[in-house]
């Protein structure tokens, strides 16, 4: 098949647009009947600090990264009430698919959002000024009910982050994939082959993986240099197999 027809995009409905009930807003905006983009996969995902910090990991040291991480974690949209802190977290496939959602989603701040492109989903967003614990201003959160991926190759990394390629029906898969003929066990910072107390085994024999996680995994296991961090591989197979 023609492979601008397969390009990807990373979509992620945010705990904002959850609390709101503006999910089926989101989902009607993207659908197939405007954009002409399928789904390739969907899942809901109770976001835990180690996805979340892979996932913006660009925005470590920034001064709003600690508001980001509870806002995708759903902290800040659902302080008391843990079990509602969920994200939808979607793969959409198709012709332009990345830049599609980019224009339909718009500008990053709500405000400029409504000032440009009136319309978009991001001109129904919010900021929430922030104060510590004194009261005093610390700046703002920027609340914008989605996420898109920013180019196609923000989208590979990051539904490699979301996804294993299970979640994905085969014949929409467009990375390339791996059998594995090994375990691998996951601590923090840590990688086994064996099973170690307190690990988790995050890849079995016979397991579909992508090939990028697979050659990361031998390099990360031999104490090499690997292109992503050991947490990068392992968030995926954590997604809501425990809480924080
Ligand atoms: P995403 O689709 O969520 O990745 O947004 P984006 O690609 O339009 O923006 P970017 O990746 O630069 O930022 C990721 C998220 O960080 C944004 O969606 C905002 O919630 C937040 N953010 C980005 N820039 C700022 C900023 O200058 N101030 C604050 N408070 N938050 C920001
Ligand atoms: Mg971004």
């Amino acid at each position: 098949m023609d492979k601008k027809l397969l390009e990807q995009s990373l979509v992620l409905i945010k705990p904002d647009a959850m609390n709101n009930s503006l999910t089926g807003y989101v989902l009607s905006q993207l659908s197939e009947f405007h954009t002409g983009l399928r789904f390739a996969g969907a899942k809901i995902v109770n976001v835990n600090r180690m996805l979340a910090e892979e996932h913006y990991a660009e925005h470590r040291g920034k001064p709003f990264y600690a508001p980001l991480i509870e806002y995708i974690i759903g902290i800040s949209h659902y302080p008391d009430e843990p079990w509602k802190r969920r994200t939808i977290a979607l793969v959409y496939q198709g012709e332009d698919a990345v830049q599609k959602i980019r224009d339909i989603s718009g500008p990053t701040n709500p405000h400029v959002a409504r000032e440009k492109r009136p319309g978009c989903i991001r001109s129904l967003g919010t900021i929430v000024p922030l104060k510590d614990a004194a009261g005093n201003p610390i700046g703002d959160r920027i609340d914008n009910l989605i996420h898109a991926s920013a180019n196609k190759e923000d989208a590979e990394r990051e539904i490699k982050l979301w996804f294993v390629p299970g979640d994905i029906p085969p014949l929409m898969r467009i990375y390339p994939t791996e059998v594995s003929s090994e375990h691998y066990y996951f601590k923090p910072g840590k990688l086994y082959k064996e099973y170690e107390k307190d690990s988790i085994c995050i890849v079995a024999p016979g397991d579909v993986v992508w090939k990028s996680d697979m050659d990361a995994l031998r390099l990360l296991f031999e104490g090499a240099a690997a292109s992503c961090t050991v947490e990068s591989v392992a968030a995926k197979y954590l997604i809501n197999s425990h809480t924080d």
